[in-house]
């Protein structure tokens, strides 16, 4: 979604804003604008498309002004075109905007017909009333506090007004806005990464909370206009964690980052010596654990695969009911829960306006709500009961590697906790499950060696009609988000299918055009998923097998076999998700697309 980036201090605000944006390109947009003070009024320069095309565009402007901001769009109202790009800017007033106001038609018909706009943008709208109550006001906070209550939506907002050069007003309702100050300075964003080049410092603004920030100096204001005072987070990423190695994508060098991923978000909740787990007790709600019936897990997109992986590993390992839920479907179906339901929301951004909304009505219902974030002090981390942690460092590509693999890491020891704690797996067993995810990361390292494979088998793999991947038990899930990464990334129609459900109807689309990836792990479910691996041989489909290390037979069987290391049944998610993960980059990357910032697609889903 649009990245925010707004600069004031002693450094050319050109340069800071541009590289704040470059670090936000990951969010998705199409569209970018900045406007930085010159000669004391705002100089604005707009562009559609990449952050390159403006960054062209601002080769050779100068700015003599310390204060400026900008933004890139992904279009919501209105194309995608440079009438649209943001700052928009009224009468001496200019805003960049993330998110929807709802009732902007409204507004705009109160406006009435003298107001002009330029745009098509519901973005403009808030310009005009914020040059409309500086008029009377002239004062760019007390404008702002005026404006605020009659917004709805879903909003990120900073204003500048070129009558009070030294400052900004940062206001938000639903998407993450960020305040941070250096030496000299002050820094606004939508995300850290913009920020972390200058300072580890940042404040989170809340929902209904402004940002004045004068010279450089900042307070923070309720709506009402009272001072609030906010506590001061400190960052523990590094921005050097944020660049792409020498890595060609930002997506490669987190698909290889994995195996140390995967470790950290094991760590703070292993004994290592004893092959225990405390993770219940970590989450600060191991009480709320016993007595409870039910598990909900609610999530979206990469995260919802995880989270049905996960379900199967605590109803299988605990032996309690798990629900899995599209947090856009569970907010609008009327849930039943009972008083004994744990609820656990997994979300990498923290910030994915679905599970939040999930999460605001959940607490309205008084259920326990847990959450699993990799961004710290993210909206849903900061508003849950209980905390989990990704651990896996800042994830760039739009879509989703090591922050996925991390989550079916946690969820593991999670489903091992309440396993012990339900005296349904013995010490022997919590013992076994714990050396075979701690055996996990090397074994990743192995798999990470299909590369190569992929690499080379990208061209053939590309011209393939579609593919259909299938799994059973815990393996159907990344069947599933197998699927999802080739549509993100390569543009291909693909499928992700219970092997046993193939007979009900794929199996009509199966012929010598159609791909079909089948994993097939040595676990309890592998003879039934063998046979529907040769249903699909006998219609002509082509076999990409991925199987466990020494099995001839479907390699004999498959058009491509790929071996993973032998693991535990609960494991083998872990490694079969690398194998994927690469054929959708390779195979992206050979049809040309852009692979860190597949078209259309954000990182970070703040809007319905
Ligand atoms: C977007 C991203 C996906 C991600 C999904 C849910 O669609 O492109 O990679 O899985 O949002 O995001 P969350 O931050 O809630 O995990």
């Amino acid at each position: 979604m649009c990245g925010i980036v707004g600069y004031y201090g002693p450094e050319n605000p050109k340069d800071v804003i541009l590289g704040g944006l470059k670090s936000l390109e990951y969010r998705g947009y199409d569209s970018a604008g900045v406007a930085i003070l010159n000669h004391g009024e705002f100089k604005r320069v707009r562009a559609e498309g990449k952050l390159s095309t403006l960054q062209k565009k601002l080769e050779h402007e100068a700015f003599d002004g310390h204060l400026g901001i900008g933004h890139t769009r992904w279009a919501t109202h209105g194309a995608p075109v440079e009438k649209n790009a943001h700052p928009h800017t009224v009468r001496g007033i200019s805003l960049v905007h993330n998110g929807i106001i709802e009732n902007y038609l409204e507004l705009k018909e109160e406006l009435g017909p003298q107001a002009q706009f330029t745009s098509d943008t519901d973005s403009e709208l808030v310009a005009h009333l914020i040059a409309g109550e500086i008029e009377s006001t002239h004062d760019l906070l007390a404008s702002v506090l005026r404006v605020l209550p009659r917004l709805q939506g879903a909003y990120s907002i900073l204003v500048v007004s070129k009558d009070h050069p030294d400052e900004m007003v940062a206001f938000k309702n639903g998407p993450p806005l960020i305040v941070g100050s250096a030496k000299g300075a002050v820094l606004v964003a939508s995300d850290v990464q913009a920020i972390l080049p200058y300072t580890k410092k940042v404040v989170y603004l809340n929902d209904l909370e402004i940002a004045h920030i004068k010279g450089e100096s900042f307070e923070i204001y309720d709506s009402r206009g009272q001072a609030l005072k906010k506590v001061v987070t400190t960052i523990d990423w590094t921005a050097e964690q944020a660049q792409k190695e020498g890595y060609e994508h930002f997506m490669l060098k987190e698909i290889f980052e994995q195996p140390r991923a995967v470790a950290r978000a094991l760590a703070p909740h292993v004994d290592v010596a004893k092959h225990t787990t405390n993770i219940l007790e970590n989450t600060g709600l191991a009480e709320r654990f016993h007595g409870i019936d039910r598990i909900a897990i609610i999530a979206c997109g990469t995260s919802f695969y995880a989270g049905q992986v996960g379900a199967y590993l605590i109803e299988k390992l605990a032996g309690i009911t798990v629900t899995t839920d599209i947090a856009s479907e569970f907010r609008y179906r009327d849930p039943v829960l009972s008083k004994n339901t744990l609820a656990v929301l997994i979300s990498q951004s923290g910030e994915t306006a679905d599970t939040l909304a999930v999460l605001r009505q959940l607490k309205r219902l008084d259920v326990p709500v847990l959450s699993l974030c990799n961004v710290k002090n993210s909206t849903i981390d900061r508003e849950s009961d209980g905390h989990l942690y990704m651990n896996a460092g800042p994830e760039v590509g739009v879509a989703s590697t090591k922050a996925f693999t991390s989550t079916l890491a946690v969820l593991h020891l999670v489903a091992v906790g309440i396993a012990r704690s339900r005296g349904r797996l013995s010490a022997l067993d919590e013992e076994r499950y714990i050396r075979a995810l701690l055996a996990a990361p090397a074994q990743m390292e192995t798999v990470l060696a299909c590369d190569k494979f992929f690499s080379e088998a990208a061209t053939t793999l590309k011209s393939y009609r579609g593919f259909l991947y299938m799994g059973r038990g815990v393996n159907y899930p990344i069947a599933l988000e197998g699927a999802l990464k080739l549509k993100e990334l390569a543009y291909m129609h693909a499928e992700g299918y219970a092997a046993g459900e193939m007979k009900h109807g794929p199996l009509a689309l199966i012929d010598a055009r159609m791909a079909v990836v089948m994993l097939a792990p040595s676990d309890g479910l592998y003879e039934k998923t063998l046979s529907n691996l040769e249903e699909a041989k006998a219609r002509g489909g082509v076999i990409i097998s991925i199987g466990t290390f020494g099995n001839e037979k479907l390699r004999d069987l498959s058009a491509h076999y790929l071996a993973l290391p032998r693991a535990e049944w609960s494991v083998n998610p872990l490694l079969e998700a690398i194998p994927l993960q690469l054929l959708a980059y390779h195979v992206a990357h050979a049809l040309g697309h852009d692979v860190d910032q597949p078209r259309n697609l954000a990182k970070s889903v703040t809007v319905e």
